[in-house]
């Protein structure tokens, strides 16, 4: 079975592929990336020879290049997205192209080649805060940032497509996933690698934000189990239910690391700082599916991943990167006192 993964140069994209190819003797996967500065080649060394798997680098939103990978694929997954909310925040336009249009680009073109599951890959952002009880799927959307609000329309136009075509969309919402090879602006590998550098850990506002830190390869495993066995048309939340507080993480990695809870910063909050996500994945658990990490198992995996593998995350802290954590951090760490 020949499957087009999109995105698979990026965190969680090259742990489904590596994951799935683990799992699948028989399957081909092409993998359709961008290479934006998420992107990295370094992410699959172990499986580039590997001849069931192959690399096309290529933009989503070009409806030429999607067009030719799409030949005799009978599978697609759609990790291909702008991901960090703090971008979107500082200019939303690559969300609205990439996570919007650029579904529509491949929605179009697999439908064109008769492909036979088209599986979303979405977020549990959509619903925004989470003020009780865990969201389950039918619980309204109420994105709030410009990253959330765009993969709502992504996901929205692409459960279209199952109600007006019959096309057989399938979408998943997963938690804040944490693990190997995910790009340091995201808070865990940011805290992780600063700390290992005896920099300051930038928290936003109190801290007391609360997410659901689900290991990569248990949101991989669930993916799995929507392309797998899940039924068309239908919205699969993939969390493994590992609430804990910013504060209580920051924390934790220092512990881990030996290193001071003094490293810790209080830094201006994120606009529009969603409080807290939490989501009821029961429907899934139904397909078979079991996480393998708690909370602290999931966190303190991702930083010993950090802690061993210097080689992979030390280039990236540098050129684009430094640009970037200058404007998101520099004025805020200076304000509050830290050393930037
Ligand atoms: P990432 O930022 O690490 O990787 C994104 C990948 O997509 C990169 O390899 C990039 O080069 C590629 N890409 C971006 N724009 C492209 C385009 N126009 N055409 C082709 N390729 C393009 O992201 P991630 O954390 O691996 O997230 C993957 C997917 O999972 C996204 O759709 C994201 O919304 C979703 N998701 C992420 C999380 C999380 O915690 N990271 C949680 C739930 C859902
Ligand atoms: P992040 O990894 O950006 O994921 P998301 O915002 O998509 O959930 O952030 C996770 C949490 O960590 C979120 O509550 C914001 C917080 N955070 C910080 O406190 N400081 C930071 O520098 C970053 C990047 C995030």
């Amino acid at each position: 079975m020949k499957i087009l993964v999109t995105g698979g140069a990026g965190f969680i994209g090259s742990n489904f592929i590596r994951l799935y190819l683990s799992h699948h003797s028989d399957c081909e996967i092409v993998n359709l990336d961008k290479l934006t500065y998420a992107g990295n080649l370094e992410n699959l060394r172990d499986v580039e020879n590997d001849p069931r798997y192959s690399f096309v680098k290529g933009d989503i939103c070009d409806s030429d290049v999607v067009g030719d990978v799409m030949q005799g694929v009978r599978a697609v997954v759609n990790f291909a997205a702008e991901t960090h909310v703090d971008r979107s925040i500082g200019d939303p336009s690559g969300f609205l192209r990439t996570d919007i249009f650029g579904v529509h680009v491949l929605l179009e073109a697999a439908r064109e080649h008769g492909v036979e599951r088209f599986v979303q890959i979405s977020t549990d952002e959509v619903y925004g805060v989470t003020t009780g009880e865990p969201f389950t799927e039918d619980a309204p959307m109420n994105p709030r940032n410009p990253y959330s609000a765009s993969k709502a329309g992504g996901e929205l136009l692409a459960h279209s497509y199952f109600t007006t075509y019959g096309f057989p969309v399938l979408i998943t919402r997963g938690a804040n996933n944490v693990g190997p090879n995910q790009y340091p602006e995201k808070v865990i590998p940011l805290f992780t690698t600063n700390a290992i550098e005896d920099k300051p850990l930038p928290l936003y506002g109190s801290g007391e934000q609360e997410r659901d830190y689900t290991h990569v390869l248990d949101h991989c495993t669930g993916i799995e189990c929507v392309m797998d066995g899940g039924e068309p048309g239908a919205t699969y939340n993939i969390g493994a239910g590992n609430h804990m507080k910013n504060i209580d993480m920051a924390r934790l990695i220092l512990r881990e690391l030996g290193k001071p809870e003094e490293l810790i910063v209080h830094v201006e909050d994120r606009e529009g700082h969603d409080f807290r996500y939490a989501i009821d994945s029961t429907k899934l658990r139904a397909l078979g599916w079991e996480p393998s990490f708690d909370a602290e198992g999931a966190v303190l995996s991702a930083v010993r991943w950090y802690v061993e593998n210097p080689g992979w995350w030390q280039p990236i802290k540098s050129g684009e990167f430094l640009e970037y954590y200058e404007k998101q951090y520099g004025k805020r760490l200076e304000e509050a006192g830290g050393t930037g």
